[in-house]
């Protein structure tokens, strides 16, 4: 089978790039990325010899990449998209014209090329924010409701895929997951930030007050996810991935000081980012009932293997560490 995967050169897709030589060492694999600040050739170095394996240098909004690509595939996992919610909120085109263009443009070379099935990654964030004191969490079949330009801009990319689907008959599965942590993970991200600054002795910045939620999950079990619903996921459908950590920034805080062997001292308040959501969560009942999916990990040994891997990975790491 060949596999394009888009965007495999960042966090999740270097690690779905591992994950499926391991699984499906018979699949010819193309990575389709435009390296990014966040993309990045050195997080598949392991992969660049082997057989089957090919990286295609291009910018998703650009059709001939798709031509060059597309033709021959058997199943596209589109990753690629402008991730940082900060960026986004400084310079949201950027956002609108991967997310939205790029996707749009994919989906088009999907429909030249007669691609047989496709997966698009998006994030629970298209579904808005929930109150921290409610019981509520999200499922396949909640409004969408985006409140900033990172999460308007992939719920458009989801509603294209749909689109694609009644309008031109594409295959596609989508599916919705919470906030990834582990290996391969840009230093701009909440997890990694803080691992990196207590490692070279800096300051860790957290939002407002703290307490703003978020449903964690280690990136080997969303890559398992993603690699269930791609291959026995129902067409046209929806699954949302998540391990059901529902955690504050504070906790999460707590338990990687604990692990890093430093206290709140060198914890700093900031001010809140416009428009922070205050609560994910979601319901997996689907995925877990349909294809069988369970998290492999707890939080807290993710968190741990997380912790270890940029401990041992700092020349991964320290080139990407803002000027301070
Ligand atoms: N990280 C999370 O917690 C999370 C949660 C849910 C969903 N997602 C989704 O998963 C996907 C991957 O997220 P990530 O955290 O690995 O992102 P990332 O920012 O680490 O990586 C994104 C990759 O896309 C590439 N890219 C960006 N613009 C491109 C363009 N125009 N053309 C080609 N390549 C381009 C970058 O070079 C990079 O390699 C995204 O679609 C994201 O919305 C992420």
């Amino acid at each position: 089978m060949k596999v394009v995967l888009t965007g495999g050169a960042g966090f999740i897709g270097s690690n779905l790039a591992h994950h499926w030589a391991a699984r499906h060492p018979e699949d010819t694999v193309l990575v389709v990325d435009a390296l990014t600040y966040a993309g990045r050739r050195e997080s598949l170095a392991d992969l660049n010899h082997r057989p089957g394996f090919s990286f295609l240098k291009g910018d998703i909004t650009d059709p001939h990449v798709w031509d060059e690509a597309l033709p021959g595939t058997d199943l596209v996992l589109h990753l690629a998209a402008e991730t940082h919610n900060d960026r986004a909120i400084a310079d949201p085109l950027v956002f609108v014209r991967t997310n939205v263009l790029g996707t749009a443009q994919l989906l088009e070379g999907c429909r030249r090329h007669d691609v047989p099935r496709l997966h698009h990654v998006s994030t629970d964030e298209v579904f808005g924010s929930l109150a921290l004191d409610s019981p509520d969490r999200f499922d396949e079949n909640s409004p969408y409701r985006p409140r900033g330009p990172y999460s308007a801009s992939k719920a458009s990319a989801d509603h294209l895929v749909r689109a694609w689907s009644e309008t031109y008959g594409l295959a596609y599965t989508l599916s919705n997951c919470g906030n990834n942590f582990g290996p391969f993970q840009h230093p701009e991200k909440f997890i990694p930030l803080a691992i990196t600054r207590a490692l070279r002795g800096g300051r860790i910045p957290l939002y407002g007050d703290g307490k703003n939620v978020r449903d964690w999950i280690y990136v080997i079990d969303h890559c398992e996810a993603v690699d269930l619903i791609a291959h026995r996921g129902q067409v046209g459908s929806t699954y949302l991935v998540s391990a059901e950590n529902e955690l504050s920034n504070l906790e999460v805080l707590r338990r990687l000081l604990a692990l890093l062997g430093t206290d709140w001292k060198i914890v700093e308040h900031v001010t809140d980012r416009p428009g922070h959501d205050r609560r994910y969560a979601l319901d997996p009942g689907r995925l877990k009932a349909e294809l069988g999916w369970q998290p492999r990990f707890t939080f807290d040994e993710g968190l741990e293997a997380t912790v270890e891997w940029y401990r041992a990975h700092e020349t991964w790491w320290s080139p990407l560490l803002a000027p301070s």
